[in-house]
């Protein structure tokens, strides 16, 4: 299995009135032809900003964006508009995604209107038939409109009218955090079955950490606009080097009992003009000189390993700050 995607050195900066927002900040990664790559952090840590800049939803500030051998970043408009039939997105909340006024089959068949202008009437409601079966919506909902609907089944109707036109890779921002726990599982299912079928590439977006260790191969882990860990599922979940994948990891919740949870001390500093330095230094329990004198980069620290840490040799296996 080839590359399908290289993201190097992206960055998309906002100017706001007190400054400059790092959004995304320098961020290189790649993504192999039918993987996942999980992407998590907290809220505001640039997790869409970098699922937009990928696809060009929000102009990049710098950087560059490989999909399939071609630099999509240096695209004209149009040539981007073509590119976008192999590279989508699907956002958090399937009620706003869709047009309230379009039926069911008009919302799915509207992207083959736009990229397939010479398909057939005939074979166009075909193909829609095709879609709802596929994401497993019954024939009956042809003309049903999307108030008639839950938020399951309309992310149904997202994901549908998403792979009519046969992309390669989706962005997934949050599909399923909007939905009823009863039926986020069928919706990732769904979405694992069409990863399968399709031979899909996924960048999946999501702060539940227990979706994602479900969904994912490789992890990336986001703080501050930055990627400060990048490693396989197992790595990540197992062996994670940095102390805010540890932080993270610690605050699954668990049915065990007295687990202990790892408190973050310290204030988050704001994206805006950030100070070099390791942006996690404020609330790390591991913090010395080092980690403040200069920014510290992501390097990899095994195969396949990367870690934005300067001091992950040292802390490895000390125990961390734990409060009850
Ligand atoms: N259009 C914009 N203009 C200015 N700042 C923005 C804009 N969009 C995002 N930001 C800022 O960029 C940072 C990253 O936001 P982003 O929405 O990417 O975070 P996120 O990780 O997706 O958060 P969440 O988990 O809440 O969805 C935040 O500080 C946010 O306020
Ligand atoms: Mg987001």
């Amino acid at each position: 299995m080839g590359t399908l995607l290289e993201v190097k050195h992206l960055n998309k900066h906002f100017n706001v009135a007190s400054g400059t927002l790092f959004a995304v900040d320098n961020v290189s990664f790649s993504i192999d032809e039918g993987n996942t790559l999980g992407i998590v952090g907290e809220s505001g840590c640039g997790k869409s900003t970098l699922g937009r800049a990928i696809l060009r939803l929000h102009e990049p500030t710098s950087g560059r964006v490989i999909f399939d051998g071609m630099d999509v970043t240096s695209f004209n408009d149009e040539e981007m508009r073509q590119m976008r039939r192999h590279m989508q997105i699907i956002f958090q909340d399937p009620y706003s995604s869709l047009n309230p006024r379009l039926t069911i089959s008009q919302s799915i068949e509207e992207p083959l209107r736009v990229f397939q202008k010479y398909m057939g009437d005939r074979e166009r409601k075909a193909r829609v038939e095709e879609l709802m079966e596929l994401v497993g919506l019954s024939a009956r909902s042809y003309n049903a409109y999307p108030h008639e609907f839950d938020g399951g089944r309309r992310q149904r109707v997202v994901i549908a009218r998403t792979l009519a036109v046969n992309p390669k890779f989706v962005v997934c921002d949050e599909p399923v955090s909007a939905l009823d726990v009863s039926v986020q599982a069928q919706i990732l299912n769904l979405m694992v079955d069409l990863r399968e079928k399709m031979g899909l590439t996924y960048i999946f977006i999501s702060h539940d950490l227990s979706v994602v260790r479900y969904i994912s191969d490789n992890v990336g882990v986001m703080y501050m606009g930055q990627m400060v860990e990048f490693a396989s599922k197992k790595d990540i979940f197992d062996d994670p080097a940095h102390p805010y994948t540890h932080a993270l990891m610690s605050a699954i919740p668990s049915i065990e009992v007295g687990r202990r949870r790892m408190i973050l001390k310290g204030e988050i500093v704001s994206p805006i003009n950030p100070k070099p330095g390791c942006r996690f230094s404020a609330r790390c329990p591991f913090v010395k000189e080092v980690c403040v004198a200069r920014d510290v980069p992501i390097e990899e620290i095994a195969p396949g390993h990367y870690c934005a840490c300067a001091r992950h040799k040292e802390i490895k296996g000390l125990p961390f700050v734990y409060a009850n």
